[in-house]
Protein backbone atom coordinates (compact mmCIF):
# COMPACT_ATOMS: atom_id res chain seq x y z
CA UNK A 1 0.00 0.00 0.00
CA UNK A 2 1.45 2.66 -1.12
CA UNK A 3 0.74 6.37 -0.96
CA UNK A 4 2.77 9.66 -2.01
CA UNK A 5 2.74 11.76 0.54
CA UNK A 6 2.83 11.24 4.03
CA UNK A 7 1.04 13.85 6.15
CA UNK A 8 -2.45 13.88 8.09
CA UNK A 9 -4.37 11.63 5.85
CA UNK A 10 -1.94 9.07 5.18
CA UNK A 11 -0.53 8.80 8.38
CA UNK A 12 -4.43 8.43 10.01
CA UNK A 13 -4.81 5.69 7.85
CA UNK A 14 -1.88 3.79 8.77
CA UNK A 15 -2.11 4.31 12.10
CA UNK A 16 -5.63 3.51 12.70
CA UNK A 17 -5.33 0.01 10.37
CA UNK A 18 -2.51 -1.10 12.87
CA UNK A 19 -5.01 -0.34 15.84
CA UNK A 20 -8.08 -2.20 13.69
CA UNK A 21 -5.38 -5.45 13.54
CA UNK A 22 -4.57 -5.04 17.02
CA UNK A 23 -7.87 -5.19 17.99
CA UNK A 24 -8.21 -1.94 19.51
CA UNK A 25 -10.10 -0.22 17.50
CA UNK A 26 -13.18 -0.88 15.12
CA UNK A 27 -12.97 0.53 11.51
CA UNK A 28 -15.98 3.30 11.45
CA UNK A 29 -16.74 4.67 8.36
CA UNK A 30 -15.05 2.04 6.13
CA UNK A 31 -17.41 0.07 3.90
CA UNK A 32 -15.29 -2.61 2.51
CA UNK A 33 -14.32 -3.97 6.62
CA UNK A 34 -18.39 -2.82 8.12
CA UNK A 35 -20.54 -2.70 5.24
CA UNK A 36 -23.01 -5.66 4.00
CA UNK A 37 -24.79 -6.54 0.58
CA UNK A 38 -27.86 -8.00 -0.32
CA UNK A 39 -27.94 -10.89 -2.47
CA UNK A 40 -31.26 -12.09 -4.18
CA UNK A 41 -35.05 -11.21 -3.29
CA UNK A 42 -35.70 -9.16 0.19
CA UNK A 43 -37.49 -12.50 1.27
CA UNK A 44 -34.19 -14.69 1.21
CA UNK A 45 -32.14 -13.12 3.92
CA UNK A 46 -29.15 -13.14 2.77
CA UNK A 47 -26.91 -10.48 3.63
CA UNK A 48 -23.19 -10.93 3.88
CA UNK A 49 -20.44 -8.68 4.68
CA UNK A 50 -18.88 -7.29 1.60
CA UNK A 51 -15.50 -8.58 2.82
CA UNK A 52 -16.79 -12.28 3.06
CA UNK A 53 -18.96 -11.49 -0.35
CA UNK A 54 -15.64 -10.44 -2.36
CA UNK A 55 -12.57 -11.41 -1.91
CA UNK A 56 -10.52 -8.25 -0.61
CA UNK A 57 -6.90 -7.99 1.11
CA UNK A 58 -6.90 -8.96 4.63
CA UNK A 59 -5.63 -5.99 6.68
CA UNK A 60 -3.21 -8.52 8.25
CA UNK A 61 -1.79 -8.48 4.93
CA UNK A 62 -1.16 -4.78 4.37
CA UNK A 63 2.32 -3.60 4.22
CA UNK A 64 3.06 0.27 4.17
CA UNK A 65 5.50 2.89 2.50
CA UNK A 66 5.40 6.14 1.03
CA UNK A 67 6.84 9.34 -0.37
CA UNK A 68 7.34 12.58 1.61
CA UNK A 69 9.12 16.21 0.66
CA UNK A 70 10.04 15.61 4.12
CA UNK A 71 12.00 12.71 6.24
CA UNK A 72 9.91 12.60 9.42
CA UNK A 73 8.87 8.42 9.75
CA UNK A 74 4.94 8.02 9.94
CA UNK A 75 5.00 8.33 13.62
CA UNK A 76 7.16 12.17 13.59
CA UNK A 77 4.36 13.12 10.85
CA UNK A 78 1.54 11.98 12.74
CA UNK A 79 2.91 13.51 15.98
CA UNK A 80 2.58 16.51 13.53
CA UNK A 81 -0.52 16.29 12.03
CA UNK A 82 -1.61 16.39 15.19
CA UNK A 83 -4.92 14.35 14.13
CA UNK A 84 -4.78 11.41 16.51
CA UNK A 85 -4.25 11.88 20.12
CA UNK A 86 -1.33 10.21 21.81
CA UNK A 87 -3.21 8.02 23.79
CA UNK A 88 -3.86 6.12 20.22
CA UNK A 89 -0.39 7.13 19.09
CA UNK A 90 1.46 5.47 21.80
CA UNK A 91 0.13 2.27 21.00
CA UNK A 92 1.34 2.23 17.44
CA UNK A 93 4.66 4.37 17.81
CA UNK A 94 7.13 1.58 16.94
CA UNK A 95 5.41 0.52 14.12
CA UNK A 96 4.54 3.94 12.56
CA UNK A 97 8.55 4.89 13.36
CA UNK A 98 9.38 1.82 11.13
CA UNK A 99 7.70 3.34 8.21
CA UNK A 100 9.99 5.91 6.50
CA UNK A 101 9.57 7.80 3.71
CA UNK A 102 11.21 7.41 0.09
CA UNK A 103 12.36 10.73 -1.57
CA UNK A 104 9.95 12.94 -3.31
CA UNK A 105 9.52 13.66 -6.94
CA UNK A 106 8.73 17.46 -6.14
CA UNK A 107 9.01 20.72 -7.44
CA UNK A 108 7.51 23.81 -5.53
CA UNK A 109 6.22 25.51 -8.90
CA UNK A 110 3.20 22.79 -8.48
CA UNK A 111 3.28 23.44 -4.55
CA UNK A 112 3.63 26.79 -3.52
CA UNK A 113 3.61 26.69 0.20
CA UNK A 114 5.65 23.75 0.91
CA UNK A 115 9.25 24.03 1.03
CA UNK A 116 11.01 20.36 1.06
CA UNK A 117 14.11 18.82 1.68
CA UNK A 118 13.65 14.90 0.99
CA UNK A 119 13.01 15.11 -2.77
CA UNK A 120 14.66 13.22 -5.30
CA UNK A 121 17.41 15.02 -7.83
CA UNK A 122 17.08 14.01 -11.96
CA UNK A 123 18.19 16.06 -14.68
CA UNK A 124 14.34 15.20 -16.31
CA UNK A 125 11.15 14.52 -15.02
CA UNK A 126 11.49 11.20 -16.64
CA UNK A 127 14.62 10.16 -14.89
CA UNK A 128 12.49 11.08 -11.78
CA UNK A 129 9.56 8.83 -12.52
CA UNK A 130 12.23 6.29 -13.57
CA UNK A 131 13.19 6.38 -9.67
CA UNK A 132 10.15 6.47 -8.35
CA UNK A 133 9.58 2.95 -10.46
CA UNK A 134 12.57 1.96 -8.97
CA UNK A 135 11.29 2.85 -5.28
CA UNK A 136 8.12 0.49 -6.11
CA UNK A 137 10.12 -2.62 -7.25
CA UNK A 138 12.40 -1.99 -4.44
CA UNK A 139 9.74 -2.17 -2.19
CA UNK A 140 7.70 -5.10 -3.39
CA UNK A 141 10.80 -6.89 -3.02
CA UNK A 142 11.99 -6.09 -0.06
CA UNK A 143 8.93 -6.84 1.41
CA UNK A 144 8.37 -9.89 -0.69
CA UNK A 145 4.80 -8.46 -1.86
CA UNK A 146 2.30 -10.06 -4.69
CA UNK A 147 1.01 -6.97 -5.20
CA UNK A 148 0.60 -3.12 -4.91
CA UNK A 149 -1.90 -0.10 -5.13
CA UNK A 150 -0.74 3.56 -5.10
CA UNK A 151 -3.05 6.22 -3.71
CA UNK A 152 -2.44 9.53 -4.08
CA UNK A 153 -2.11 11.15 -0.29
CA UNK A 154 -0.17 14.40 -1.35
CA UNK A 155 -0.64 18.08 -1.50
CA UNK A 156 -2.93 19.59 -3.93
CA UNK A 157 -1.15 20.88 -6.55
CA UNK A 158 -1.67 24.10 -8.81
CA UNK A 159 -5.03 24.00 -11.35
CA UNK A 160 -3.63 22.14 -14.80
CA UNK A 161 -5.83 22.59 -17.56
CA UNK A 162 -5.37 19.30 -20.23
CA UNK A 163 -3.12 20.33 -22.99
CA UNK A 164 -2.13 18.87 -26.26
CA UNK A 165 1.00 16.33 -24.44
CA UNK A 166 -1.62 15.00 -22.26
CA UNK A 167 -3.20 13.79 -24.80
CA UNK A 168 -1.34 10.42 -26.19
CA UNK A 169 1.60 8.50 -24.26
CA UNK A 170 4.10 8.94 -27.09
CA UNK A 171 3.49 12.85 -26.58
CA UNK A 172 3.51 12.72 -22.68
CA UNK A 173 6.59 10.37 -22.32
CA UNK A 174 8.50 13.18 -24.93
CA UNK A 175 7.22 15.88 -22.61
CA UNK A 176 8.35 14.12 -19.55
CA UNK A 177 11.91 14.25 -21.23
CA UNK A 178 12.05 17.74 -22.30
CA UNK A 179 10.54 19.09 -18.82
CA UNK A 180 7.47 20.52 -19.78
CA UNK A 181 5.70 22.40 -17.37
CA UNK A 182 2.51 20.52 -18.27
CA UNK A 183 3.94 17.60 -16.32
CA UNK A 184 3.31 17.97 -12.59
CA UNK A 185 5.12 15.78 -9.85
CA UNK A 186 2.00 13.72 -9.38
CA UNK A 187 2.11 12.68 -13.41
CA UNK A 188 5.38 10.68 -12.68
CA UNK A 189 3.55 8.64 -9.54
CA UNK A 190 0.70 7.76 -12.03
CA UNK A 191 3.10 7.20 -14.54
CA UNK A 192 5.19 4.73 -12.44
CA UNK A 193 2.65 3.03 -11.11
CA UNK A 194 1.18 1.97 -14.67
CA UNK A 195 4.32 1.01 -15.78
CA UNK A 196 4.59 -1.31 -12.92
CA UNK A 197 1.18 -2.78 -13.30
CA UNK A 198 0.39 -0.92 -9.80
CA UNK A 199 -3.43 0.42 -9.42
CA UNK A 200 -3.71 4.37 -9.16
CA UNK A 201 -6.26 6.23 -6.91
CA UNK A 202 -6.12 9.68 -7.09
CA UNK A 203 -7.07 11.42 -3.55
CA UNK A 204 -6.61 15.29 -4.12
CA UNK A 205 -8.48 17.17 -7.10
CA UNK A 206 -5.00 16.94 -9.32
CA UNK A 207 -5.32 16.50 -13.17
CA UNK A 208 -2.71 13.58 -12.74
CA UNK A 209 -4.11 10.37 -13.69
CA UNK A 210 -6.93 12.31 -15.77
CA UNK A 211 -5.65 12.49 -18.96
CA UNK A 212 -6.01 10.42 -22.12
CA UNK A 213 -2.35 9.49 -22.37
CA UNK A 214 -2.58 8.09 -19.23
CA UNK A 215 -6.11 6.66 -19.24
CA UNK A 216 -4.41 4.47 -22.82
CA UNK A 217 -1.40 3.67 -20.93
CA UNK A 218 -3.31 1.53 -18.03
CA UNK A 219 -5.31 0.17 -20.16
CA UNK A 220 -2.97 -1.35 -22.31
CA UNK A 221 -1.21 -2.20 -19.23
CA UNK A 222 -4.24 -3.58 -17.29
CA UNK A 223 -4.37 -1.05 -14.83
CA UNK A 224 -7.30 0.24 -12.79
CA UNK A 225 -6.94 4.07 -12.22
CA UNK A 226 -9.09 6.77 -10.74
CA UNK A 227 -9.85 10.09 -9.09
CA UNK A 228 -10.65 12.33 -8.23
CA UNK A 229 -10.30 14.30 -4.25
CA UNK A 230 -11.54 12.24 -1.93
CA UNK A 231 -15.10 12.63 -0.86
CA UNK A 232 -15.08 13.50 2.96
CA UNK A 233 -17.19 16.29 4.29
CA UNK A 234 -19.30 18.83 2.80
CA UNK A 235 -19.52 18.03 -0.59
CA UNK A 236 -20.37 14.41 1.11
CA UNK A 237 -23.30 16.18 2.59
CA UNK A 238 -23.91 18.39 -0.74
CA UNK A 239 -24.08 15.22 -2.33
CA UNK A 240 -26.94 14.12 -0.16
CA UNK A 241 -28.67 17.09 0.29
CA UNK A 242 -29.00 18.28 -3.55
CA UNK A 243 -30.42 15.06 -4.81
CA UNK A 244 -33.02 15.52 -2.06
CA UNK A 245 -34.02 18.40 -3.17
CA UNK A 246 -34.12 17.62 -6.71
CA UNK A 247 -36.30 14.42 -6.27
CA UNK A 248 -39.03 16.48 -4.27
CA UNK A 249 -38.76 18.91 -7.21
CA UNK A 250 -37.71 21.67 -4.68
CA UNK A 251 -35.87 24.64 -6.12
CA UNK A 252 -32.30 26.34 -5.49
CA UNK A 253 -31.50 29.64 -5.66
CA UNK A 254 -28.20 29.46 -3.90
CA UNK A 255 -25.67 27.67 -2.24
CA UNK A 256 -23.06 29.07 -0.18
CA UNK A 257 -20.07 27.24 1.27
CA UNK A 258 -17.36 28.11 3.64
CA UNK A 259 -14.63 26.16 5.30
CA UNK A 260 -12.23 27.09 8.00
CA UNK A 261 -9.01 24.94 8.41
CA UNK A 262 -5.52 24.84 10.01
CA UNK A 263 -3.83 21.60 8.85
CA UNK A 264 -0.95 21.94 6.35
CA UNK A 265 -3.78 20.86 3.57
CA UNK A 266 -5.36 24.00 4.73
CA UNK A 267 -1.78 26.09 4.47
CA UNK A 268 -1.16 24.53 0.88
CA UNK A 269 -4.82 25.69 -0.06
CA UNK A 270 -3.79 29.01 1.02
CA UNK A 271 -2.03 29.44 -2.08
CA UNK A 272 -4.13 30.58 -4.66
CA UNK A 273 -3.39 28.38 -7.67
CA UNK A 274 -3.89 25.01 -5.31
CA UNK A 275 -7.07 26.88 -4.16
CA UNK A 276 -8.19 26.88 -7.85
CA UNK A 277 -7.64 23.32 -8.38
CA UNK A 278 -9.99 22.32 -5.06
CA UNK A 279 -12.59 24.74 -5.89
CA UNK A 280 -13.20 23.77 -9.45
CA UNK A 281 -13.19 20.15 -7.56
CA UNK A 282 -15.70 21.00 -5.34
CA UNK A 283 -17.98 23.06 -7.16
CA UNK A 284 -18.67 20.81 -10.24
CA UNK A 285 -21.33 18.39 -8.07
CA UNK A 286 -24.09 20.64 -8.14
CA UNK A 287 -24.36 21.58 -11.27
CA UNK A 288 -24.34 17.68 -12.41
CA UNK A 289 -26.76 16.68 -9.46
CA UNK A 290 -29.16 19.35 -10.49
CA UNK A 291 -29.01 19.31 -14.10
CA UNK A 292 -30.34 23.14 -14.96
CA UNK A 293 -30.99 22.58 -18.21
CA UNK A 294 -33.79 19.96 -17.78
CA UNK A 295 -35.33 22.10 -14.84
CA UNK A 296 -34.53 25.37 -15.91
CA UNK A 297 -37.60 26.72 -13.97
CA UNK A 298 -35.40 25.02 -10.22
CA UNK A 299 -32.00 25.55 -11.16
CA UNK A 300 -31.07 27.87 -13.47
CA UNK A 301 -29.88 30.82 -11.38
CA UNK A 302 -28.10 28.68 -8.86
CA UNK A 303 -25.24 30.92 -7.12
CA UNK A 304 -22.71 28.54 -5.58
CA UNK A 305 -19.66 29.69 -3.80
CA UNK A 306 -17.12 27.54 -2.29
CA UNK A 307 -14.38 29.23 0.05
CA UNK A 308 -11.87 27.57 2.24
CA UNK A 309 -9.95 29.47 5.03
CA UNK A 310 -6.69 28.65 6.75
CA UNK A 311 -7.20 29.38 10.10
CA UNK A 312 -4.51 27.47 12.00
CA UNK A 313 -6.22 27.28 15.36
CA UNK A 314 -8.35 24.79 14.30
CA UNK A 315 -6.03 22.57 12.96
CA UNK A 316 -7.39 18.93 11.05
CA UNK A 317 -10.68 20.26 12.87
CA UNK A 318 -12.54 21.49 9.63
CA UNK A 319 -15.52 23.70 10.14
CA UNK A 320 -17.78 23.54 7.02
CA UNK A 321 -20.77 25.70 6.78
CA UNK A 322 -23.27 25.60 4.60
CA UNK A 323 -26.09 28.01 3.86
CA UNK A 324 -28.49 26.84 0.95
CA UNK A 325 -30.84 28.97 -0.35
CA UNK A 326 -34.04 26.67 -1.05
CA UNK A 327 -37.47 27.32 -2.92
CA UNK A 328 -40.98 25.62 -2.84
CA UNK A 329 -44.53 25.53 -3.87
CA UNK A 330 -45.16 29.15 -5.34
CA UNK A 331 -41.45 30.20 -4.85
CA UNK A 332 -41.42 30.75 -1.27
CA UNK A 333 -38.28 30.73 -0.29
CA UNK A 334 -36.78 28.55 2.66
CA UNK A 335 -33.32 28.29 4.19
CA UNK A 336 -31.08 25.38 5.53
CA UNK A 337 -28.03 25.76 7.40
CA UNK A 338 -25.31 22.98 7.67
CA UNK A 339 -22.54 23.40 10.32
CA UNK A 340 -20.14 20.10 10.25
CA UNK A 341 -17.49 20.07 12.68
CA UNK A 342 -15.69 17.85 11.14
CA UNK A 343 -12.26 15.99 11.49
CA UNK A 344 -11.13 15.98 7.72
CA UNK A 345 -8.55 12.99 8.35
CA UNK A 346 -10.71 11.12 10.31
CA UNK A 347 -12.99 10.75 7.36
CA UNK A 348 -10.31 10.46 5.36
CA UNK A 349 -8.49 7.80 6.65
CA UNK A 350 -11.11 4.63 5.90
CA UNK A 351 -11.54 6.09 2.12
CA UNK A 352 -8.09 5.64 1.66
CA UNK A 353 -8.33 1.74 3.37
CA UNK A 354 -11.63 0.99 1.15
CA UNK A 355 -10.21 2.19 -1.92
CA UNK A 356 -6.66 0.30 -1.89
CA UNK A 357 -8.65 -2.88 -1.21
CA UNK A 358 -11.36 -1.98 -3.96
CA UNK A 359 -8.67 -1.29 -6.08
CA UNK A 360 -6.82 -4.14 -5.86
CA UNK A 361 -9.75 -6.55 -6.61
CA UNK A 362 -10.73 -4.55 -9.81
CA UNK A 363 -7.39 -5.39 -11.05
CA UNK A 364 -7.75 -9.30 -9.84
CA UNK A 365 -11.04 -9.13 -11.21
CA UNK A 366 -9.80 -8.43 -14.92
CA UNK A 367 -10.87 -4.40 -14.68
CA UNK A 368 -8.94 -1.83 -16.24
CA UNK A 369 -8.92 1.73 -16.63
CA UNK A 370 -11.29 4.31 -15.31
CA UNK A 371 -13.42 2.64 -12.23
CA UNK A 372 -16.17 4.98 -12.29
CA UNK A 373 -17.87 2.38 -10.14
CA UNK A 374 -15.97 3.64 -7.07
CA UNK A 375 -16.95 7.16 -7.51
CA UNK A 376 -18.39 6.71 -4.14
CA UNK A 377 -15.48 8.12 -2.62
CA UNK A 378 -14.48 11.00 -4.73
CA UNK A 379 -15.37 14.79 -5.03
CA UNK A 380 -14.98 14.95 -8.75
CA UNK A 381 -15.37 11.02 -10.11
CA UNK A 382 -13.50 10.27 -13.21
CA UNK A 383 -15.61 8.57 -15.99
CA UNK A 384 -15.53 8.06 -19.52
CA UNK A 385 -15.24 11.42 -21.82
CA UNK A 386 -18.37 10.79 -23.32
CA UNK A 387 -19.73 10.54 -20.05
CA UNK A 388 -21.16 13.42 -17.52
CA UNK A 389 -19.93 12.06 -14.26
CA UNK A 390 -22.37 10.34 -11.53
CA UNK A 391 -22.36 12.55 -8.53
CA UNK A 392 -25.86 11.40 -6.12
CA UNK A 393 -23.97 9.48 -3.20
CA UNK A 394 -27.11 6.79 -2.76
CA UNK A 395 -26.56 6.46 -7.11
CA UNK A 396 -23.05 6.23 -6.44
CA UNK A 397 -23.72 3.60 -3.83
CA UNK A 398 -25.97 1.14 -5.76
CA UNK A 399 -23.77 1.50 -8.47
CA UNK A 400 -20.66 0.28 -6.17
CA UNK A 401 -22.76 -3.01 -4.72
CA UNK A 402 -24.50 -3.42 -8.24
CA UNK A 403 -20.31 -3.84 -9.23
CA UNK A 404 -19.87 -5.91 -6.80
CA UNK A 405 -23.09 -8.52 -7.55
CA UNK A 406 -21.80 -8.42 -11.26
CA UNK A 407 -18.04 -9.44 -10.05
CA UNK A 408 -19.66 -12.24 -8.41
CA UNK A 409 -21.96 -13.07 -11.09
CA UNK A 410 -24.87 -12.40 -8.48
CA UNK A 411 -28.24 -10.93 -10.15
CA UNK A 412 -28.22 -6.99 -10.09
CA UNK A 413 -30.95 -5.25 -7.94
CA UNK A 414 -32.82 -2.81 -9.76
CA UNK A 415 -35.18 -1.91 -6.42
CA UNK A 416 -38.09 -3.05 -8.71
CA UNK A 417 -40.10 -5.58 -6.44
CA UNK A 418 -43.09 -6.15 -8.20
CA UNK A 419 -42.36 -10.45 -7.83
CA UNK A 420 -43.29 -9.58 -4.05
CA UNK A 421 -47.07 -8.14 -5.40
CA UNK A 422 -48.05 -11.02 -7.86
N1 LIG B 1 -8.65 15.06 4.61
C1 LIG B 1 -9.61 15.24 3.78
O1 LIG B 1 -10.76 15.31 4.17
C2 LIG B 1 -9.32 15.35 2.32
C3 LIG B 1 -10.40 15.31 1.45
C4 LIG B 1 -10.16 15.39 0.08
C5 LIG B 1 -8.87 15.48 -0.37
N2 LIG B 1 -7.83 15.54 0.49
C6 LIG B 1 -6.51 15.71 -0.08
O2 LIG B 1 -5.65 14.71 0.41
C7 LIG B 1 -4.33 15.21 0.36
C8 LIG B 1 -3.64 14.92 1.68
O3 LIG B 1 -4.26 15.67 2.71
P1 LIG B 1 -3.52 15.82 4.11
O4 LIG B 1 -4.46 16.50 5.02
O5 LIG B 1 -2.90 14.54 4.49
O6 LIG B 1 -2.38 16.85 3.73
P2 LIG B 1 -0.93 16.99 4.40
O7 LIG B 1 -0.42 18.32 3.97
O8 LIG B 1 -0.98 16.68 5.86
O9 LIG B 1 -0.10 15.81 3.73
C9 LIG B 1 0.31 15.86 2.40
C10 LIG B 1 1.77 15.46 2.38
O10 LIG B 1 2.17 15.36 1.01
C11 LIG B 1 3.52 15.76 0.96
N3 LIG B 1 3.82 16.04 -0.45
C12 LIG B 1 3.52 17.13 -1.18
N4 LIG B 1 3.95 16.98 -2.45
C13 LIG B 1 4.52 15.76 -2.52
C14 LIG B 1 5.13 15.03 -3.57
N5 LIG B 1 5.24 15.54 -4.80
N6 LIG B 1 5.59 13.78 -3.29
C15 LIG B 1 5.48 13.26 -2.04
N7 LIG B 1 4.92 13.92 -1.01
C16 LIG B 1 4.44 15.15 -1.25
C17 LIG B 1 3.60 16.93 1.90
O11 LIG B 1 4.92 17.15 2.32
C18 LIG B 1 2.70 16.47 3.03
O12 LIG B 1 3.41 15.83 4.08
C19 LIG B 1 -4.42 16.70 0.03
O13 LIG B 1 -4.17 16.90 -1.34
C20 LIG B 1 -5.86 17.00 0.32
O14 LIG B 1 -6.37 18.08 -0.45
C21 LIG B 1 -8.03 15.46 1.83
Amino acid sequence: MLTPGMGAVSTTFMAGVELVRRGESVPVGSLTQLGTIRLGKRTEGRVPKIKDFVPLAKLDDLVFGGWDVFPDDAYQAAVKAGVLESKDLDKVQKFLKSIKPMKAAFDQTYVKNLQGTHVKKGKTKYDLAEQIRQDIRDFKKKNKLDRLVMVWCASTEVFLKPEAVHQDLVSFEKAMKANHPAIAPSMLYAWAAISEGVPFANGAPNLTVDIPALEEFAKSKNVPIGGKDFKTGQTLMKTVLAPAFKARMLGLNGWFSTNILGNRDGEVLDDPGSFKTKEESKLGALEYILQPSIYPDLYKKIHHKVRINYYPPRGDNKEGWDNIDIFGWLGYPMQIKVDFLCRDSILAAPIVLDLALFFDLAQRAGMRGIQEWLSFYFKSPMCARELYPEHDLFIQSMKLKNTLRWIKGEDLITHLGAEYYD
